[in-house]
C-alpha cells in the first residue's frame, strides 16, 4: 500500500514531480512574461543541476517511502538533453509493491512529435500537453514566441500515434486574454482521445502579476461549455485527483476543470517537488526549498537522505490554496513564491 509517510495533516506522499530545467522555449505571459524572464534572465549554470544520476537516486528514495507516481516537468522538460535516457533510467527502478511505477510527463508539445517515439520506447506511460488556444493569434499571444497551434497538435497526434496516450490537454485560462476560447477548445477535443483539462490562473511565482479579476471560476467555465454541450459530474479516478470530471450526456468524452483558486485541492495533496537544482518543495506556493543537492554532494548515505526526507514530509502543514485570500500581495510583499518555470506545474 502506498502512503507509508504521512505529514503533519495525515496527507499521505504519493507523488513526486520532478523539475529538469528551469528554461522554457515559450514565454507564456502567466508564467514567464518577456519582461521578467529576458536575455539576460539568470538561469541555472550546468553544474547545478541535478545529473539524472542523482535524480535517479532520489526518485529510488521517494518510492521507497511509497510515491507511486513521478512526473517530469520544467520549465520545458524536453529542453533537458536526452532526457529519455532519465526516462529508462527512472522506468527500471524497483518499486515496493511490485506495481509499475506511474511515470508522466508535462511538455508545451513544441519538441513532441520528434520526442513521442523515443519517450514511449524508454518507458514513459503518458504525457500531459499545455495548450491555451486554438485559434493561432490568442496563442500566439499567450505563448509569446510565435509558436503555431497546429504544431502543437501534430505533437498530441505522435504522443498518441506512439501509445503515449490518452494525452491530458491543460489549458490555462485568462480571463480577457483566452477565454474565448473555452468553447472551441471544448469542441474541437469532444469525441477524441484527448482529455482536455481547464486550469484556474493561479497566482504562484512572483512573477505573473496575477489578479482575481483574470481568474475565470471552473464553475464558469462548466456553465459555458454545458450551455451548448450538456455535462454531468463523474467521480474522480482517485484521491487527490487536481481535476474535477464531466462528461458528455451524448458520449462525447470528458473535460475537467481544476479550481486551484475558487476550490483549493491541498485536503488530499499527496504531492512533494523536487526543484531543477535539487531543492525540495512540499508546495507549489512556497517560499523556501529544502537543499537535499547539498546532502548529495556532501557523501550522505541513502539511510541519512531517506531520513531527511521523511523529516521533511512528516512535517509539512502546508495548505496555501486553502488559506489564500483575494488580497495575496501581503505574502507577495513578504518572502518571494518561486516561480512556476523553476518548480515545474
Ligand atoms: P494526472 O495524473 O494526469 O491527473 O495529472 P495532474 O493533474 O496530477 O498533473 P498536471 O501536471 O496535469 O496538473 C495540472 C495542473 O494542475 C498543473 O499544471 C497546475 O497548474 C495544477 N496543479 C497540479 N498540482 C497542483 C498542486 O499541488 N497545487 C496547486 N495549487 N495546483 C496544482
Ligand atoms: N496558473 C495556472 N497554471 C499555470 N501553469 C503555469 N503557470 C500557471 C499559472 N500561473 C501551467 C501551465 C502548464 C503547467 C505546467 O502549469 O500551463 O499546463
Ligand atoms: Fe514554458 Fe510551460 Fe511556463 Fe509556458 S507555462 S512558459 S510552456 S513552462
Ligand atoms: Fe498542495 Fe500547496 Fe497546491 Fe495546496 S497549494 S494543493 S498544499 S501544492
Amino acid at each position: 500500500p502506498s502512503g507509508l509517510l504521512t505529514d503533519a495533516l495525515s496527507r499521505p506522499l504519493h507523488d513526486l514531480r520532478i523539475s529538469v530545467t528551469d528554461r522554457c522555449n515559450f514565454r507564456c505571459v502567466y508564467c514567464m512574461p518577456k519582461e521578467v524572464f529576458g536575455k539576460d534572465y539568470p538561469y541555472l549554470p550546468h553544474g547545478d543541476l541535478l545529473s539524472f544520476e542523482e535524480i535517479t537516486r532520489v526518485a529510488s528514495l521517494f518510492i521507497a517511502h511509497g510515491v507511486e507516481k513521478i512526473r517530469l516537468t520544467g520549465g520545458e522538460p524536453l529542453l533537458r538533453k536526452n532526457l529519455e535516457h532519465l526516462v529508462a533510467m527512472l522506468r527500471a527502478l524497483p518499486t515496493p509493491s511490485g506495481r509499475p511505477l506511474d511515470l508522466t510527463l508535462t511538455t508545451n508539445g513544441s519538441l513532441l512529435a520528434r520526442k513521442a517515439r523515443a519517450l514511449k520506447d524508454a518507458g514513459l506511460d503518458r504525457v500531459t500537453v499545455s495548450l491555451d488556444a486554438l485559434d493561432d493569434a490568442v496563442f500566439k499571444r499567450m505563448n509569446d514566441v510565435d509558436f503555431a497551434v497546429a504544431d502543437v497538435l501534430a505533437g498530441i497526434d505522435a504522443a498518441h500515434a506512439v501509445g503515449l496516450g490518452p494525452v491530458k490537454v491543460n489549458m490555462v485560462v485568462k480571463r480577457g486574454t483566452n477565454d474565448d476560447q473555452i468553447v472551441p477548445m471544448a469542441r474541437h477535443f469532444k469525441g477524441s482521445p484527448t482529455i482536455l483539462r481547464f486550469i484556474e490562473y493561479m497566482d504562484v511565482g512572483a512573477s505573473n502579476g496575477w489578479n482575481m479579476d483574470e481568474v475565470v471560476p471552473s464553475g464558469e467555465v462548466v456553465s459555458r461549455i454545458g450551455a451548448e454541450l450538456p455535462l454531468a459530474p463523474v467521480a474522480a479516478n482517485y484521491t487527490g485527483e487536481t481535476a474535477a470530471r464531466w462528461r458528455y450526456l451524448d458520449g462525447g468524452g470528458e473535460v475537467g476543470v481544476i479550481s486551484s483558486v475558487t476550490g483549493a485541492f491541498c485536503k488530499d495533496c499527496s504531492r512533494m517537488r523536487l526543484s531543477t537544482e535539487g531543492k525540495l518543495y512540499t508546495c507549489l506556493f512556497a517560499t523556501r526549498g529544502h537543499d537535499l543537492r547539498a546532502l548529495l554532494r556532501a557523501g550522505h548515505d541513502d539511510l541519512a537522505l531517506s531520513g531527511a526526507i521523511a523529516q521533511l514530509w512528516q512535517g509539512r502543514t502546508d495548505r496555501y490554496s486553502e488559506t489564500r485570500t483575494a488580497e495575496t500581495r501581503g505574502i507577495e510583499r513578504g518572502a518571494r513564491k518561486v516561480e512556476m518555470s523553476y518548480i515545474g506545474g
